[in-house]
């Protein structure tokens, strides 16, 4: 059997595998609405634990595994041992000699690290507080189709210094792609995922980031601006302080006025509508959130390929 390889952000995706991940998922999406049958994983089992809240993922990963031949087991936090407090790492190795793959939604990117090191399969990352890695393929799979290259774009994040912001800054760095977000003070995206970010851009002398406070600044000559929700899960109880802090930070049409022509909008789900973007934008011609969110499907079917193909 040949060594596992995990998902656990997007460091694990070099960049020549990033980029043939994405067109791969353009690939499948295209011979499914042709009707074609892809099979290469007859016979896996992949379990996705969710200790978080989710639709696109959950169904993304579970008809993502259908369709490739391969069936998925979903087991929540509260309702399997796991939410009783069965250690992570029993759990890793019982799963182990049942599945293929071990997908999981948690909070800390630490449990997450923990899975992967105690299981003999492949591990892939369904979101933590870190990172949201399996999301991003599926933002830029939007871009590729809609613009027809994921270069020479300016993108821009609004909002929060979460998980998505941070997958967004890897993403930049990998791909050598122009990032700014702007997000307000004390809410700014980690430390260490900022530097790493730099350096690689430094390194490699492609890409840029730039975090400013002022949402206009960012959106300024952006061509795809991202946002998300102002409190992530596991955050419910800071929403009244966040919605506070966040206020002037809401994609409404005058910030959208502010981008290049023709920018595309896209936002990862659920959104609050008249919080971090209103119902004009998100339901507006230059929302790509619905193309978006469909896009997970094939955009994790070529996770699933990349992932556990490789252990077939
Ligand atoms: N965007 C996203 O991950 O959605 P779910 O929380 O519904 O999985
Ligand atoms: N930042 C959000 C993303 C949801 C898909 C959260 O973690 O809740």
């Amino acid at each position: 059997m040949a060594t596992k390889r995990d998902f656990l952000s997007l460091d694990d995706l070099p960049e020549v595998e990033f980029r043939a991940l994405l067109a791969r998922a353009i690939e499948l999406k295209d011979m499914r609405s042709r009707g074609e049958v892809c099979q290469p994983l007859l016979g896996q089992t992949l379990a996705m634990i969710f200790e978080k809240a989710s639709t696109r993922t959950r169904v993304s990963f579970e008809v993502g595994m259908f369709e490739l031949g391969g069936h998925a087991v979903y087991l929540a936090g509260q309702g399997s041992q796991i939410g009783r407090g069965e250690p992570i790492a029993d759990t890793a190795r019982v799963l182990s000699g049942y599945c293929s793959g071990i997908l999981i939604r948690t909070f800390g990117q630490e449990r997450l690290e923990e899975l992967a090191k105690w299981a003999t399969v492949p591990v892939l990352n369904g979101l933590t507080d870190m990172f949201h890695p399996c999301q991003i393929l599926a933002d830029l799979q939007t871009v590729l189709e809609l613009r027809g290259t994921i270069d020479g774009l300016r993108y821009c994040w609004i909002g929060d210094g979460n998980n998505m912001a941070h997958s967004w800054i890897k993403a930049a760095a990998i791909l050598g792609l122009d990032l700014a977000l702007a997000c307000p003070d004390g809410y700014k995206p980690n430390e260490s995922v900022v530097l790493a970010a730099q350096s690689r851009m430094r390194d490699s002398g492609r890409g840029s980031l730039k975090i400013v406070d002022e949402p206009a600044e960012a959106v300024s000559t952006s061509d795809v601006i991202s946002t998300d929700v102002w409190a992530s899960m596991g955050q419910e109880d800071e929403a009244a302080a966040r919605r506070k802090a966040f206020a002037h930070y809401c994609l409404d049409s005058s910030l959208l006025m502010q981008a290049n022509s023709g920018a595309h909008v896209l936002h990862c789900l659920p959104a609050h509508r008249g919080e971090e973007i209103t119902a004009e934008v998100l339901e507006g011609e230059q929302s790509a959130v619905f193309r978006q969110a469909q896009n997970r499907l094939h955009a994790q079917k070529a996770v699933l390929e990349a992932f556990l193909g490789a252990n077939v």
